[in-house]
This record gives structure tokens, sequence and C-alpha cells, in this order.
């Protein structure tokens, strides 16, 4: 019988993978999170073990094939950073249509996500415990996203952290790549200088992005959002919340 991984196991090789330069020396990453403690608990580490075959999904250096992986070509929206996951699993229950992939390196809410999962029964999507800048570039294959989901990322507040924020020219760059024309990318935040960075850094791509907003920035809260526990967090703050929804064109 194969050996069952551990969780510790899965983080220490899949987020502190070092990489190095081609002259052999370490490079030394910005990254957009710092791993938080929390306690994974047996009946998360449980349920990982149990559903990882049919629930997980691992780091692989070629492009997964998404139709094995689901049975189906139905489109395939991405979400980085789905936090405990209950937005993400509501999502998928009620849009059958989709399949779901959720990217998170908090490994207790990779459990709390793969858990809710089970407990609604949904067959349509797939977590990964690892760097999502890491699965875009070298999992996804270029032009196989219907959209991608950034709701309510660390929005590194100090001037100096700015650049650990993931939405970056870059970033999206990369997404554009792996975006079909016609796909989406949605961002929600509660942290009003990222909102107005998020529309600086996307408004940059005229020529591939199309703002779906009314007014050239935000869209009003879409209904079909489930309320995330970060969207919770800054409401009880009095924190505003800005939408911003693209299409490729
Ligand atoms: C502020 S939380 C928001 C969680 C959730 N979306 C919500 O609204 O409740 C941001 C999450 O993004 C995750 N994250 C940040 N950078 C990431 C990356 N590069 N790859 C995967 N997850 C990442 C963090 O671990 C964290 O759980």
């Amino acid at each position: 019988m194969s050996e069952k991984i551990t969780f510790a196991d899965k983080k220490r090789k899949t987020v502190e993978r070092a990489e190095f330069t081609e002259d052999g020396r370490y490079l030394r990453k910005v990254r957009s999170f710092v791993l938080r403690t929390g306690r994974l608990s047996d009946y998360q580490r449980d349920m990982m073990n149990d559903n990882w075959e049919s629930l997980g999904l691992d780091y692989q250096n070629t492009p997964f094939d998404f139709e094995a992986i689901f049975g189906n070509n139905n489109p395939v929206v991405l979400e980085i950073g789905f936090g405990m996951g209950r937005s993400l699993v509501e999502m998928a229950e009620q849009n059958p249509g989709r399949n779901y992939i959720g990217i998170e390196v908090h490994t207790p809410g990779v459990g709390a996500c793969m858990a809710y999962a089970v407990e609604k029964g949904v067959k349509n999507l797939r977590v990964i415990c690892h760097d999502a800048t890491e699965i875009l570039r070298d999992s996804i294959a270029n032009q196989a996203l219907g959209g991608l989901q950034l709701y309510f990322p660390d929005p590194w507040q100090k001037a100096k952290h700015h650049k650990r924020r993931i939405v970056q020219p870059a970033f999206i760059e990369r997404v554009l790549e792996k975006l079909a024309v016609g796909g989406f990318i949605h961002m929600a935040t509660d942290w009003e200088n990222y909102s107005e960075h998020m529309l600086e850094v996307l408004q940059q791509f005229p020529e591939q992005l199309a703002n779906q907003s009314e007014t050239n920035d935000f869209i009003p809260r879409p209904d079909f959002r489930p309320l995330t526990k970060f969207e919770e967090r800054g409401h009880r703050l009095g924190h505003g919340v800005w939408d911003l929804y693209f299409i490729k064109k």
C-alpha cells in the first residue's frame, strides 16, 4: 500500500521549493504571501488524505489535461487564494456547467475547502496547494482558462511592500496568455488603494482587455459572487468593496 503524504511534507515540497539561476545561485523570489500558521485539524487532514485523488491536483511542469481531469470540456475558471474556500465551493455548486480550479498556499484552508466540497458533493472542483504564480507559469496551457477569480488578495498595505502584491503587469501578461478569448478576469478588494492599483494595471492592456464597467472603472458588487470570509471581515471594519471585471478581447 502506498504511504500517505503528510501535509507538512507537501507544504515543504511545494512552497519552499528552491529555485536557482542558470549559474547555480539561489534565486530570491518576491512572494505574494507569507505562510500563516494555523492548525490543520485532524478532520481536515483526513479529508485531504482521503480525497486528494479525486479533488486534489499537484504542481506539474507540464500543462494539466483538463478534459481528462474533469471528464468534459466545460470552461475552466481558476481562483487564486481562496482562503477557507467556502465561496469557491458555493460557486462550483451553483455553476455545474463550469469547472473550477482553486489554488491556495494556506494548508488549513485547503483542508477546509476540501471538507466543504465533500459535504456539498461538488465534482467540478479541484484544489491545489502551491504558489499560484508557479502553477500559472508551468501547469496551465496557453488559452486554457475561461476565467480568473482573485477575491480579496493580500493588500500589502505599506508602500514598501507593494511589490509583493500579486497584481502586477507581469502577472496580468501571464494571465492573458492563459485566458481564452472571451475569458474574464474578476477581482475584488476591500482596500481602496489596491483597487486603484488593480485598475491602473488592468488599464495597461487596452488592446487585450475590455473593462465591463459602465463607468470604465468598477462594477457594482455582483450577486453571483458569494460573500467571502475576508469580505465579511472588511464589512466589520467598515471597509468598502470594489469589484473589477474585464473580458479578454
Ligand atoms: C486575504 S486572503 C483572502 C482569502 C479569500 N479569497 C477570502 O476572500 O476570504 C488571501 C489569500 O491568498 C493566498 N495567497 C496569496 N498569494 C498566493 C499565491 N501566490 N498562491 C496561492 N495562494 C496565495 C493567501 O494564502 C491567503 O489565504
